[in-house]
C-alpha cells in the first residue's frame, strides 16, 4: 500500500489525553488513503472506544509528526508503566514503540554513552513490565514487529531474553541486566558496512568475515565501561559461540560460554528466524524451533526446551 506520507501507529499506544496535539487519521475499509479522524484535539476515551468497536487497531499520523508522537510516548512511559489502572495493552505497546525508537535513534547517533544509557534504562523498563507484572507472553507478542531493522531485532531479543531469564530462575536484578545486555548484543554491527548488512543475496566470504567481527567489535567498544557487568559484556562477545565449539569469534565450547550469553544465543536465533528478511519471509515459531533443535549440540537444549514452553503459550494465545 502506498503510504501517502503517513505512518501507522498502534491504537493501543494512545491514551485519553489533552497533551497529544497531533492530527490522527484512520483508513476506513475501501479507502486507499487515510482520512482525518481527530485534529489535534484532546483525545477522549469515547473516541478510542469508538475505533476499537469498529475493529481498528492502527491509526495513522503524518510522517513529519513522528518525533512528536515518540516524544509523547517517551514522556509518559515511566508513569504509564507504574499505572496499574492503565490497560496492559497500552503499556506493552508503548514500551515496544519507545524501545524500538530510542534504541534505533541511539544506534544512529553511534555514541556508546547514548546507546548504553538507553539500554540500561529500557532494560529495566522491559523487565519491570514483562516479568514484574507477569504479562502473558501471547498478549505481549501482539505488539511486536518482525521487520529486519536492527532496532526491532534488538528489542525482540531483549523481551525474549528477559522472559527466558525469568523462566530459568534468574533474580530480578539479573533480569534487568540481561534485558539491557540483549539490547546491546549486536552493537558491533554499527561498524559493519551497511551494504553488507542490507545485501539481498548470498554473502561473499570476505563479507561473512566482516559480519563475524561484530561480537569482538562490540566487546572492544564496551569492555572498559564501568556501568556494564561481565555478564552483559559476555552477551555481546559470546552470543554467536555454540556449545559444540562451532561458533565465533573464538570457537569456545559450552563450558566456557557465560550463562547469559547462552540465553542470548537462543533468543537471538529465534528472533532472527521468526522475522522477515530481505531474502525470505518470517518462519513460524514451531519451524524456527525445529531448526534450532536439529543439531542438538549447538544450543543449550534445556534453554531451548524452556523457550519452547514459553513460545507454546505464545502460539496458543
Ligand atoms: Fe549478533
Amino acid at each position: 500500500m502506498a503510504n501517502f506520507g503517513f505512518i501507522p501507529v498502534s491504537l493501543s499506544t494512545l491514551y485519553p489525553t489533552d497533551g497529544l496535539g497531533l492530527d490522527l487519521y484512520i483508513r476506513p475499509q475501501g479507502y486507499e488513503r487515510p482520512v482525518l479522524f481527530s485534529s489535534g484535539a484532546p483525545l477522549q476515551q469515547q473516541d478510542l472506544s469508538r475505533l476499537e468497536e469498529t475493529g481498528i487497531t492502527k491509526i495513522y499520523i503524518r510522517r513529519e509528526s513522528r518525533p512528536l508522537y515518540q516524544e509523547f510516548l517517551r514522556e509518559h512511559l515511566d508513569s504509564w508503566l507504574n499505572d496499574a489502572a492503565l490497560p496492559l495493552s497500552t503499556r506493552a505497546a508503548a514500551l515496544n514503540e519507545v524501545v524500538r525508537d530510542t534504541i534505533g535513534e541511539s544506534f544512529k547517533s553511534g555514541k556508546a554513552d547514548a546507546i548504553v544509557g538507553a539500554a540500561l534504562r529500557l532494560g529495566r523498563c522491559a523487565a519491570r513490565l514483562l516479568v514484574g507484572e507477569r504479562v502473558p507472553f501471547a498478549h505481549f507478542a501482539r505488539y511486536l514487529h518482525h521487520d529486519h531493522a536492527s532496532s526491532t531485532h534488538a528489542a525482540n531479543v531483549c523481551y525474549y531474553a528477559v522472559l527466558l531469564a525469568a523462566e530459568t530462575g534468574f533474580c530480578e536484578a539479573d533480569q534487568a541486566q540481561i534485558a539491557a545486555g540483549a539490547l546491546l548484543h549486536d552493537l558491533g554491527m554499527l561498524e559493519i558496512d551497511d551494504r553488507i548488512l542490507t545485501k539481498d543475496g548470498r554473502l561473499e566470504e570476505t563479507e561473512s568475515r566482516q559480519i563475524r567481527l561484530h561480537p569482538a567489535n562490540g566487546f572492544s567498544r564496551l569492555c572498559r565501561r564501568t556501568d556494564l557487568s561481565v555478564g552483559q559484556l559476555m552477551m555481546v562477545y559470546q552470543h554467536h559461540e555454540r556449545l559444540d565449539g562451532s561458533g565465533y569469534p573464538v570457537g569456545i565450547d559450552g563450558g566456557e560460554i557465560h550463562p547469559w550469553a547462552k540465553i542470548c544465543a537462543v533468543v537471538d536465533v529465534f528472533a532472527a528466524l521468526t522475522s522477515h528478511r530481505p531474502y525470505r519471509r518470517a518462519l513460524a515459531h514451531q519451524k524456527a524451533l525445529e531448526i534450532m533443535c536439529r543439531d542438538g549440540r549447538t544450543f543449550d537444549l534445556e534453554l531451548v526446551r524452556c523457550w519452547e514452553s514459553l513460545v507454546g503459550g505464545l502460539t496458543r494465545g
